[in-house]
């Protein structure tokens, strides 16, 4: 296969070499407004580097988008004028009414554009889902989810990214929806400022607490924040009628017992998202592949990440206006 990516940044490195090392991609093209970081990064995975502006139109069979947030509208947009397989990482944009109309675009023209969700790959979340689908789970009471990043971004990433609720929890929502197979209806969201006064410059936080209430009854919990001295700590509990599981608890949880003779865990935490989910992010790939090639079904459809960014941005409303937020006022219900 020809392949081409956009954007050398932290996953586009990753993803580059992901798809250097597959054994059905003969040619990858980088492409960067960056010339030299593409360059750099196409000398180090073996591959081409070429022009942003021409990638599009260079014989390829796919093509995957791991550039800044800002850019994704218009690179999608060009890959779908050229009929190509797409790959996005998330979000597909920040807004709503934006992300609709690549939606509504994508499913007119027919053309695959499979979302950047990883954890629904991951080998943990994957067993989550079987447990609830076969109904070992039994009645889902409640969930926990937790994404706590090790370290905050860069100062002038903070007012690019959307706020916490889209850029850190947006994966929560996406596997919220996922794993539960329902709707959300409802969402109280806090948050503060408790150790980088750069977030509160941007209107943004550090810390966050929510909690969604899904159309079925069913509660989800979730805590968030910017810094966590032990590592990148991502985990999703679920309590149901008949078992009580948990994704992310194994020996580089960064997460420290203080029991009498409980050591637990015995490794050091994950150092950051490539580390944690190094093994997911190469499956979407992997899988993106076949998608691409017409031999499997999308996984993460772009509708489905609409759903993700609307209860983001019930979120990021509630938090802003302090008050419950129903996800009937966010959008168009599409669920
Ligand atoms: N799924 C995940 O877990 C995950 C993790 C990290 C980042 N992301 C997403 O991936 C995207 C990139 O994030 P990052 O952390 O790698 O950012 P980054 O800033 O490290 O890299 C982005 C790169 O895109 C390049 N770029 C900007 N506009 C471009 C264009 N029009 N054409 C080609 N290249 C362009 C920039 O020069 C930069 O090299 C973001 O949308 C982010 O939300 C997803």
């Amino acid at each position: 296969m020809r392949v081409g990516l956009f954007g050398a940044g932290r996953i586009g490195v990753f993803h580059a070499r992901t798809l250097a090392e597959h054994p059905d991609v003969d040619t990858l093209l980088i492409a960067d407004t960056d010339a030299k970081r593409a360059r750099t990064l196409a000398e180090q995975v073996g591959a081409e580097a070429t022009d942003a502006d021409t990638l599009t139109s260079s014989g390829l069979d796919a093509v995957v988008i791991a550039a800044t947030t800002s850019a994704h509208v218009d690179l999608i947009t060009a890959c779908l004028d050229a009929n190509l397989p797409t790959f996005c990482e998330k979000p597909i944009a920040l807004g709503i009414e934006e992300t609709l109309a690549v939606v509504e675009r994508v499913e007119a023209s027919g053309t695959t554009l499979q979302i950047g969700f990883q954890r629904r790959f991951d080998a943990g979340y994957w067993e989550a889902k079987r447990c609830i689908d076969t109904g070992a789970i039994g009645t889902i009471y409640s969930l926990r989810l937790a994404s706590h990043d090790p370290d905050p971004p860069h100062d002038e990433y903070i007012p690019t990214s959307g706020g916490i609720y889209r850029d850190l929890h947006i994966h929560d929502f996406d596997v919220l929806l996922w794993l539960t197979g329902g709707t959300a209806d409802e969402v109280y969201a806090r948050g503060s400022v408790r150790g980088f006064e750069a977030f509160e410059r941007h209107g943004d936080v550090d810390t966050s607490a929510a909690l969604v209430t899904m159309a079925d009854g069913v509660l989800a919990v979730l805590t968030g924040g910017r810094h966590d001295p032990l590592g990148y700590d991502v985990r999703t509990e679920v309590f149901g009628s008949k078992d009580s599981i948990s994704v992310g608890l194994d020996a580089q949880t960064p997460l420290r017992s203080v029991e009498p003779d409980v050591s637990f865990p015995d490794g050091s935490g994950y150092p950051g998202f490539i580390a944690r989910f190094a093994d997911a992010y190469r499956a979407e790939i992997a899988v993106f592949l076949d998608v691409a090639r017409g031999r499997t079904e999308n996984p993460c459809p772009p509708r489905e990440a609409l759903e993700a960014l609307r209860l983001a941005t019930a979120a990021d409303t509630s938090l802003r206006e302090r008050r419950p937020v129903r996800l009937e006022e966010v959008g168009v219900a599409t669920g």
